[in-house]
């Protein structure tokens, strides 16, 4: 929860649409699953759209802000017309002024961000996606982002890779950097235009994670990650 100061800085947009802050000051709305129904801040019998404008009202109030830098959409819907009911929400969230950025997470077929991108009248600049090998680390999907200005952060960035934090590539450049191989993948994610999240409760992993962006590693050291990623990568 923000504190009165931080939500008063908040009130006022903080970035233009192509300038995506170090840190975002957001949240998502999320579908309710069944264990969910006492708790999830709107009414699961509403439309779709009802739900969203509810559950950011919700937020709006917890976080004491009248404006959230981004707004996530948590995933894609398995029927594509509720995905859109949803967008539309977003979109008249984001025409009150409420919202900066129309995000989406948990989208890993690109076949499915290239429809909401075609149906998007406010279109998605931020895409929050797993990072790991069964999703093909997204290669391709980030690739077509880059094209479209659209902004990739990742999670699960070091919960789902231990293999390749011991990797001889990354402990090599760890150890040549002075960096830990965690800084190495973060800072890698970095200059391939990804803002990796961390998920950490520690504040010396925090410092070190924020201090992982000192270094610039050369073209050729970040095609060997690059080859390590398409190595591990599971195509979807
Ligand atoms: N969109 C979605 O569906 C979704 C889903 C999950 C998470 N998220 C977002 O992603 C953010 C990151 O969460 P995550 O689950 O992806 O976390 P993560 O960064 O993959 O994992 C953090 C875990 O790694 C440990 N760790 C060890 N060394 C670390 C280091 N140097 N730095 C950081 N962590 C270290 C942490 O333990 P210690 O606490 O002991 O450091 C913690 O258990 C969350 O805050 C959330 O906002 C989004």
């Amino acid at each position: 929860m923000p504190s009165e100061s931080l939500a008063e800085e908040n009130e006022q947009p903080i970035m233009s649409t192509h300038d995506m802050p170090f840190i975002i000051y957001g949240t998502a709305w999320k579908k309710q699953r069944t264990g969910d129904l006492d708790t999830v801040p709107y009414d699961p019998n509403a439309p779709v759209y009802e739900q969203v404008l509810a559950s950011c009202e919700v937020s709006l109030h917890n976080l004491q802000t009248r404006y959230l830098d981004g707004y996530i959409l948590h995933s894609p819907f398995k029927v594509f017309e509720q995905t859109v009911e949803a967008w539309r929400a977003m979109e008249s969230l984001y025409h009150q002024g409420k919202i900066g950025h129309l995000g989406i997470s948990n989208c890993y077929q690109l076949e499915v961000l290239q429809n909401l991108y075609k149906i998007a009248e406010i279109k998605p600049t931020l895409v929050q996606n797993r990072f790991y090998d069964e999703t093909g680390y997204d290669i391709e999907l980030r690739r077509w982002c880059r094209e479209h200005d659209i902004a990739n952060q990742s999670f699960w960035t070091l919960t789902a890779n231990p293999h390749l934090l011991t990797n001889s590539v990354l402990v090599q450049l760890a150890g040549q950097y002075g960096k830990a191989p965690a800084q190495v993948l973060f800072n890698y994610l970095r200059q391939r235009n990804v803002t990796p999240l961390t998920g950490t409760k520690s504040v010396e992993h925090m410092k070190l994670d924020l201090n992982s962006f000192d270094v610039n590693f050369s073209a050729d050291e970040l095609h060997q990650i690059d080859l390590l990623l398409e190595e591990f990568a599971t195509p979807i």
